[in-house]
């Protein structure tokens, strides 16, 4: 399902383009089939280390976001996402780059597993990228929401920072939260992607792929 979705998403791709790549294990499909497409895009442009050697190894040229002033379209995994395509993300630790992708991308393409799609966020855990000193004190500040924070052990970001997982919030209201959130000092960025959601949402299900759209 998620190779399924990841192979929708090459229509969204305009051809000499450079292209906004996620990371996660359904991302990862996205650029295998990018491998087949490599000769007409202009490159890529990587949310994460891991993405960037893997497009690097297919022959895809990686840019630094940078130099890039156009980027028609960012195509990412979720952990979570509802129908209105607001997610969570950052369970592989890369949140904080693929917020920034994302945030230069017209469009945000999401490719998922029908496991992924949720009615309200917060089951799965959410990820708060943290400036390593301030580690304590956005861990009680997050425990006075209500929330849980574990830190997440052996862990370290592509920036240098560590990681929060957040257990009990109820997360009604996500893009009030995601605005609160990153209010904390030494917050770099949370996993909400609230405010800037996915514009389009290829569900893959075991009937074929859904498209859901903002
Ligand atoms: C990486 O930091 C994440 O935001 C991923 O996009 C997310 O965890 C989805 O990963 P999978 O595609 O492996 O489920």
């Amino acid at each position: 399902m998620k190779q399924a979705a990841a192979k929708a998403a090459i229509a969204h791709v305009p051809d000499e383009c450079v292209v906004g790549v996620g990371s996660g294990s359904t991302a990862n499909f996205f650029i295998a089939e990018l491998g087949g497409i490599r000769r007409r895009i202009k490159g890529a442009v990587a949310s994460s280390e891991a993405s960037a050697k893997r497009l690097k190894e297919l022959g895809i040229r990686v840019l630094d976001l940078n130099g890039v002033d156009e980027l028609p379209v960012y195509v990412d995994g979720a952990d979570e996402v509802t129908r209105h395509l607001a997610m969570i993300k950052g369970g592989g630790g890369a949140l904080t780059r693929e917020k920034i992708v994302a945030a230069v991308a017209k469009q945000f393409v999401c490719i998922a597993d029908q496991s992924k799609l949720v009615d309200v966020l917060g089951r799965f855990p959410l990820p708060v990228e943290v400036i390593p000193i301030a580690r304590s004190y956005v861990a009680r500040e997050l425990a006075k929401l209500g929330g849980s924070p574990a830190w997440r052990q052996d862990f370290v970001t592509d920036n240098g920072n560590v990681i929060l997982d957040v257990r009990n919030l109820a997360i009604t209201a996500p893009v009030e939260l995601e605005t609160r959130l990153d209010q904390i000092a030494g917050v770099v960025t949370n996993g909400l992607f609230a405010r800037r959601g996915a514009d389009v949402l290829l569900l893959g299900t075991t009937t074929g792929v859904q498209t859901l759209k903002r």
